[in-house]
């Protein structure tokens, strides 16, 4: 890629993008990837300023030459899990010999997160989230979860909240293990002093509605608590069985109900009907070796649905969104246009953003370039690294 700079301007254009993905339907071939072919942009400090044929574009001080290259909004993690130490390979080698994925794993995580110091758990978060740039992502939501403690949830929601304005509380991850035998205290604990210490630090509050975790009343409970002090709901839901925690998310208005695996014609239709986002999260089910979620049941439904990593030490090691696009389109049964979709567009619609994951005049400038000539190579093409060059806020970055 080659470029021209002047110092007198801020308007930068980028031209010569063999294919480029807007996520707005009325641009290009009215497809709701919005896709143009020979086209440009035109940014203006950290937003696009115009998006059309590269025939029609207006005159700038400062050109880059896209090179032929397919050009994608850069890719809305609305799911991961980044605070943390240590690693579980033999958790996960014994999957891989036959047994399989419970929440009790995350046990072993919370111990190492606790025992670790603050350096080493920001550390730890700038590696994965520079491996997660190089791959496209350019926003990430990320949560604390493996602290359990008053103190230790709410440093790494501290630690988290340097690094991206989304950020969840989920000190309902599980029962802390402090509080075995009395899990109502924990809860107690959650909805009151560890809440009030961690909502100056967080946007959104989460529980993991499960068994073995926590159930439906308690989910309501912590999540009501949440709200009652301006965080916003989405819930773990419907992972490894099925249960209340879908048709609560619609109930309570999350804006993402995630996982979504084991689905009952009630859920899906709850999920239609609301504002919820289906986040599905397939590096989880390729990880833990556990049935697909089946997203062509939730899209054949009308429901919005969001493709996200759910990067963590336990359940889905993976920070590649990439990786995620290509397993939802072979497993899961999505179009490569409908993945594409769902990780970045539908990402954002689980932020319940609009200034992000597509590209359009006054989104933020963050641009995904691929070293190939379109975006149905993500999934094509599995395994090989074919984000180029990154783009955030109008800056390139990667
Ligand atoms: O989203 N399911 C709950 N939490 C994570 C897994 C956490 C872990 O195993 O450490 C998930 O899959
Ligand atoms: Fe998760």
């Amino acid at each position: 890629m080659s470029s021209r700079t002047s110092t007198t301007s801020t308007n930068t254009l980028i031209t010569n993008i063999a294919s480029l993905v807007t996520n707005d339907p009325s641009l290009g071939d009215g497809s709701p990837l919005g896709l143009i072919q020979n086209a440009a942009v035109v940014i203006d400090g950290d937003r696009i300023a115009w998006t059309g044929e590269k025939s029609k574009a207006p005159a700038t001080d400062n050109q880059v030459d896209a090179g032929g290259r397919a050009v994608i909004p850069g890719f809305v993690d609305s799911h991961s899990h980044l605070v943390f130490a240590g690693d579980r390979t033999q958790e996960f080698n014994a999957r891989m010999s036959g047994r399989s994925y419970t929440a009790g794993g995350i046990r072993t995580t919370v111990a190492a997160t606790r025992a670790a110091s603050d350096e080493d758990l920001e550390r730890n978060l700038v590696h994965y989230l520079g491996e997660a740039l190089r791959q496209g992502t350019t926003t990430f939501e990320t949560k604390s979860g493996y602290g359990l403690t008053v103190e230790d949830e709410s440093r790494a929601l501290r630690i988290a909240a340097a690094h991206t304005d989304e950020v969840t509380y989920l000190g309902a991850h599980i029962v802390s293990p402090d509080y075995a035998d009395d899990p109502a205290g924990y809860v107690a604990l959650v909805t009151g002093q560890m809440l009030d210490a961690c909502v100056p630090h967080a946007r959104w509050i989460d529980v993991f509605c499960e068994k073995g975790a926590f159930d439906g009343d308690q989910a309501r409970a912590i999540l009501t608590a949440g709200k009652a002090k301006g965080l916003h709901p989405r819930v773990h839901a419907n992972q490894l069985s099925y249960g209340p925690g879908v048709q609560l998310a619609v109930e309570l208005d999350a804006a993402s109900a995630d996982h979504c695996t084991h689905l009952t014609d009630a859920d899906v239709d709850a999920l239609a009907s609301g504002n919820t986002v289906a986040t599905l999260l397939p590096g989880a089910e390729f990880s833990t070796r556990a049935e697909w979620p089946d997203a062509r049941r939730l899209l054949d439904a009308g429901v919005t649905v969001a493709l996200s990593t759910d990067c963590n030490p336990g359940s889905s090691f993976t920070s590649s969104v990439p990786f995620c696009i290509a397993l939802a389109v072979r497993d899961m049964r999505m179009t490569p246009d409908e993945a594409i979709w769902s990780a970045t567009a539908g990402g954002a619609a689980a932020l319940r953003r609009t200034d992000i994951g597509r590209i359009t005049p006054g989104a933020y400038a963050d641009l995904a370039f691929l070293d190939a000539p379109s975006h149905v190579h993500l999934a094509y093409r599995p395994g090989v690294p074919l984000v180029s060059q990154v783009w955030r806020r109008g800056v390139p970055v990667a």
